[in-house]
């Protein structure tokens, strides 16, 4: 892999969803990487505690609280005192549905409620900004560093065929919209920092779980496979790349 060897460090946030684990796990099991930063809501349970139990210290756990911003500030400093550079940062979380806190994908412009949209808007737009805000410092170095954010199809207009999911769209559109922007600005002043927005397919995992039943055979992938296209990507993009929305094949979507 052209960004991880023996000396790299790697930070995936949402280390504990089911594809930030996968993405995390083959890092450790494929790659020479020195540490891979899992950032979590959940350190010290669920698949990050797997993880560790597995991998020891090449994984090191850290907590924090998307929604927060405060918290993503402390990820980045925790980060930043253990190790002056980053060679891959994954944002690998995402929100669709939240059944506590009644929040479901729209159909209908009346299904629209505030909190909906601020869950969808805090952790799928405004997390993966303050997270670049507070380590790009950390990526930018003498050695290539790529800056990866999971997307989705749903989130490219000219794509948008069926309408709904309003506040998921809408989030996933800005970030992409954040992505090119970043892409922009590291060209002038962080000229090793590759941007890639990701769309991983539809994956077997807790967010896409509700909806599986209309996904057609063979087109439901599992998060390992899921993982080891996107670092394929990850694996394969140039400097002449950043900016792009690929999906997991390497297919460019359009925005
Ligand atoms: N699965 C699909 O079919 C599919 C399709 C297109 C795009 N995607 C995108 O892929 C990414 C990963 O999704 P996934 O399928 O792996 O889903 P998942 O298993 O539900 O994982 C999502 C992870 O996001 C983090 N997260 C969610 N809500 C959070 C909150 N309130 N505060 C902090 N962290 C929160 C959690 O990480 P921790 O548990 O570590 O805290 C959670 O495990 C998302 O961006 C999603 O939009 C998925």
């Amino acid at each position: 892999m052209q960004t991880i060897d023996e000396h790299s460090e790697a930070l995936v946030v949402g280390a504990g969803g089911a594809i930030g684990a996968a993405l995390t796990e083959r890092l450790l099991d494929t790659t020479p990487v020195a540490r891979v930063w899992a950032a979590t809501r959940h350190p010290d349970s669920g698949r990050v505690a797997g993880l560790r139990a597995r991998h020891g210290e090449r994984v090191q756990a850290v907590a924090v609280d998307l929604t927060n911003p405060d918290s993503i500030a402390a990820l980045a400093e925790q980060v930043g005192a253990a190790t002056p550079r980053l060679h891959l940062l994954i944002n690998a979380f995402g929100i669709l549905h939240d059944r506590d806190a009644g929040i479901w994908p729209e159909k209908r412009v009346e299904d629209i409620t505030a909190a909906g949209l601020e869950a969808n808007l805090r952790i799928n737009t405004m997390a993966p900004m303050l997270i670049a805000r507070h380590c790009l410092p950390l990526l930018n170095h003498r050695d290539r560093a790529v800056f990866a954010s999971l997307s989705a199809r749903v989130g490219s207009i000219s794509d948008n065929r069926l309408g709904g999911w309003y506040a998921y769209r809408a989030s996933k559109a800005a970030q992409n919209m954040f992505t090119r922007g970043l892409a922009i600005e590291c060209a002038r002043r962080a000229r090793r920092v590759i941007c890639l927005a990701l769309h991983p397919g539809t994956t077997d995992s807790g967010l896409s779980e509700p909806f599986q039943a209309h996904v057609p055979d063979g087109k439901l992938f599992t998060p390992a496979f899921v993982a080891e296209c996107l670092l394929k990507r990850i694996d394969a993009a140039g400097i002449d790349d950043s900016g792009q929305f690929l999906a997991w094949d390497g297919a460019p979507i359009p925005w």
